[in-house]
């Protein structure tokens, strides 16, 4: 027997997206016939070219940046590499406890600080503000954290930094935040900003940090020819690039309808659960959180790999946020920080829902996590 391919309730969005229809359909072409390499002086080279730079604009206005503010990276972790390795040297780089590792294993790489968050996973500004000094260099703090969906204060963290550390450049990664919040207003505060295509619909292994005027001192990462001005060498993923920006335009104008229909599934999949679930809560409270993430505590004694393997079996997919290191499995970075014990980060789960999730699936998923629960609760036969 052959597995079938397609889940049955896919809710597992923030760890990727399926790929729109329309970003394939505008990428094909450069996968196919117009292979050219944009760097070429001959007439299929310039037209890639112009696609990629079509493509860099489209995503400037999306983002309400100018298009040569971004750099063309080959993922949201590279674009966090180049804006903290790029800008920090040893020791001057901040960092929250509960950002993406692509953020905080740089920062460890350069013996950088890592400022504690709040039991809801928002960012302790007051304790952000005792490690800021006009020695640090860059402060990084994410828009939408990936696991429990919070949304952290950047304006106020901005503010902090200008008062207190006024040579630091902010790097926000935005990787989580694009198919949820206009960050239009935010990036105009920002210094640098990462985001990344397969989180919005677009396809994986293309990213794109936007690098604002205050961060023109920026370093590469790689050397090699001069492409994106010299700081990603590197042939250009065109087809990638095109897809992306496709992608990103969708997902921006169809945003405030999203964001309202899934957060209303969202809140039905949630609160139907928790009525039929004694002992499920969710792990932070709603308000705080962007309107696709649902990240529930299970009842005392139910362990979330265990929960999503049965769920997996009847095709509905969500996530631990926790990494296997050598075979033994790590208690969530987020859940740790945010104060949870070790034990109780190992009973949570991650559903997660994006732009394509329906009704049924939601259905479907109500019904299959409610019975591994009852499976799983302490005591049940
Ligand atoms: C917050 C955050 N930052 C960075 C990344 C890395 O992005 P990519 O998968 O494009 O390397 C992710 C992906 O999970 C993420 O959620």
């Amino acid at each position: 027997m052959t597995e079938s391919v397609s889940p049955t309730a896919y809710l597992d969005h923030a760890a990727t997206t399926p790929l729109h229809p329309e970003a394939l359909a505008a990428m094909l072409p450069y996968l196919k016939e117009q292979y050219a390499n944009p760097s070429g002086i001959y007439a299929s080279a310039r037209r890639a070219r112009r696609a990629v730079d079509d493509a860099r604009e489209q995503l400037a206005s999306v983002l309400g940046c100018a298009p040569g503010e971004i750099v063309w990276t080959a993922s949201g972790s590279e674009a966090d590499n180049l804006a903290i390795h790029g800008v920090a040297s040893t020791g001057h780089a901040v960092a929250s406890a509960v950002e993406h590792k692509a953020v905080l294993a740089p920062l460890g790489a350069l013996r950088g600080v890592v400022a504690p968050v709040l039991p809801d996973g928002r960012i302790d500004l007051g304790r952000l503000g005792e490690l800021l000094d006009p020695s640090v260099r860059l402060v990084s703090v994410m828009a939408v954290n990936n696991e429990v969906g919070v949304i952290q204060p950047l304006r106020e963290v901005v503010e902090l930094v200008r008062a207190r550390a006024p040579d630091a450049l902010v790097h926000c990664d935005a990787v989580q935040a694009v198919p949820w919040l206009d960050i239009t207003e935010w990036l105009a505060g920002c210094d640098l900003v990462s985001v990344s295509a397969h989180k919005f619909g677009g396809p994986k292994g293309v990213g794109a940090l936007v690098v604002r005027a205050r961060a023109r001192a920026l370093q590469p990462l790689m050397l090699g020819g001069g492409q994106e001005r010299g700081l990603r060498p590197g042939t250009e993923n065109v087809a990638g690039i095109v897809g992306a920006a496709v992608a990103a335009q969708i997902v921006a104008a169809e945003r405030p309808a999203t964001v309202a229909r899934i957060g209303a599934l969202r809140d039905h999949f949630v609160d139907t659960l928790m009525a039929a679930a004694p002992g499920l809560a969710e792990s932070v409270p709603r308000a705080l959180r962007v309107a696709g993430n649902a990240h529930l505590q299970l009842p005392d004694g139910v362990d979330g790999e265990e929960l999503l393997l049965l769920c997996d079996a009847q095709g509905v997919c969500g996530s631990v946020g926790s990494a296997c290191a050598s075979g033994a499995r790590q208690a969530s970075h987020v859940l740790l920080a945010m104060g949870w014990t070790k034990a109780r980060a190992r009973e949570a789960v991650r559903f997660s829902l994006g732009a394509t999730t329906t009704a049924d699936e939601i259905d479907d998923a109500i019904a299959v996590v409610s019975s591994a629960l009852c499976r799983l609760a302490p005591g049940a036969p």
